[in-house]
């Protein structure tokens, strides 16, 4: 969740929604995505709605401190079971995200995910994860989360390298995401993803190698690889502006993806997103499938965006803030727009693109349809899916996505 909040109309006191937005509700899946806004300190290159006790200090009082945090959200949670009244449905997917959420003792996040439970029930198949900094948790950590109920997690690996982790800051040493990854694995989670991230200056095609080995030997079922942004505003932005580390280039990350692809497909993982690749069905992230498929999600904490049948809104940014909205029994939300047929076409067609599945030509305008025809005979879309009426990226295509994405949206 990039920390920059869009503007929009005010979202009513009492967080109601329009009441086309629960039309239909009860056809699609739901989930809630529930932010944790602390870090333990802040990486260089990290955009993300989060706060350190340093940035907190003086800011929010009480009310923005992590002890209280579990019980804050959880009265989200409860003005969400108010908002969607009556809607019969149990909840497909919890996504703890952060932010750091293993900065919170196991029992906060239990507590967190047990107020969903409470207000709407999990499905029986539910998926339950958490994001987790491999230098935050241990065994008997993991044994908590999972006796409370998460099957899922997601650790922040990024590189193998000392010398990449150096440049990003982060402060766990190389080696430990794999521990994490064997420990997570006794305490019984079925789905384990290690995230990575690529092209970080001074990495080379060696290093990447090395963490996508060192991510594969440890036996994670899902593995993201992410290019790395650099952010406006970061202090990776200001290190490369002073010269201080040097910037890769777009086919420096086009060699690391096609590398990605070669060695996570070797090692029998599939791509189902542009970013994201699984060792079988049951390993894809389900929630993340919701975000891509237009189902209707709430993100509940400082900063989260939700979505209900069209509308999108976002909450405050700051957890001080945020706290202060719901003591007063306030929504916490500071904006929101409903989306039109053609803003909901346009994110289907942002968004479905870069799945396997890829999105149907019929989504597509007049303009749209003849940069696809383009886009096939550059050999940036696969043929057989054409020929049935898809848009499906090919490995050339998922390198340049988010320009075939700008054309094709036309
Ligand atoms: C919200 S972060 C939180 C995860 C956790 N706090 C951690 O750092 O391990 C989720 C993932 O987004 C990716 N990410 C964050 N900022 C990024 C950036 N500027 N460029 C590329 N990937 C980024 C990282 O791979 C990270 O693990
Ligand atoms: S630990 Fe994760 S969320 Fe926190 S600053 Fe680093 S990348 Fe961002």
């Amino acid at each position: 969740m990039p920390s920059a909040l869009p503007d929009g109309e005010p979202v009513p006191a009492d967080g109601a929604l329009p009441a086309a937005a629960l039309a239909g509700a009860a056809d699609r899946p739901l989930g809630f995505y529930l932010h944790v806004p602390y870090c333990a300190t802040r990486c260089g290159y990290c955009d993300f709605n989060t706060y350190t006790a340093t940035e907190l200090r003086g800011t929010g009082g009480v009310l923005a401190s992590r002890d209280n945090y579990a019980a804050t959200l959880a009265d989200e949670v409860r003005l969400a079971r108010a908002v969607l009244g009556d809607d019969p449905r149990e909840v497909r997917t919890v996504f703890v995200g952060g932010g750091t959420p293993t900065l919170l003792d196991a029992a906060d996040l239990v507590r967190m995910l047990s107020a969903v439970r409470e207000e709407f029930g999990l499905a029986a198949d539910a998926e339950i994860t958490t994001e987790a900094n491999p230098d935050s948790v241990g065994p008997e950590y993991l044994a908590a989360l999972r006796a409370g109920g998460f099957n899922r997690i997601s650790f922040g690996m990024q590189s193998a390298r000392r010398h990449v982790l150096e440049v990003l800051d982060r402060t766990h040493t190389p080696g430990r995401p794999e521990e994490c990854v064997a420990e997570a694995r006794a305490a019984g989670f079925e789905h384990v993803n290690l995230d990575l991230i690529y092209g970080t200056p001074g990495e080379s095609d060696d290093d990447w190698r090395a963490s996508l080995d060192a991510a594969l030997g440890a036996g994670p079922d899902h593995v993201s690889a992410y290019a790395l942004i650099v952010e406006e505003g970061t202090g990776l932005a200001r290190r490369i502006r002073r010269g201080e580390v040097p910037m890769t280039d777009d086919d420096e990350h086009a060699d690391r993806y096609l590398i990605a692809e070669e060695t996570l497909s070797a090692a029998g993982f599939a791509w189902y997103e542009v970013s994201n690749w699984a060792s079988s069905e049951a390993g894809r992230c389900l929630h993340n499938e919701l975000y891509w498929r237009g189902a209707d999600w709430w993100g509940a904490g400082p900063g989260a965006h939700s979505h209900v049948g069209g509308v999108r809104w976002w909450n405050v940014k700051h957890p001080g803030a945020y706290a202060a909205a719901l003591a007063a029994g306030r929504s916490p939300g500071a904006g929101r727009e409903v989306l039109t047929e053609e803003d909901r076409r346009v994110e289907r067609v942002l968004l479905e693109l870069r799945l396997r599945e890829g999105v149907p030509l019929d989504l597509l305008r007049e303009a749209g349809l003849a940069a696809s025809r383009r886009a096939l005979s550059d050999g940036l879309l696969q043929e057989e899916a054409y020929g049935r009426g898809r848009a499906v990226l090919t490995l050339r295509g998922r390198l340049l996505a988010d320009a075939v994405v700008r054309d094709l949206v036309d």
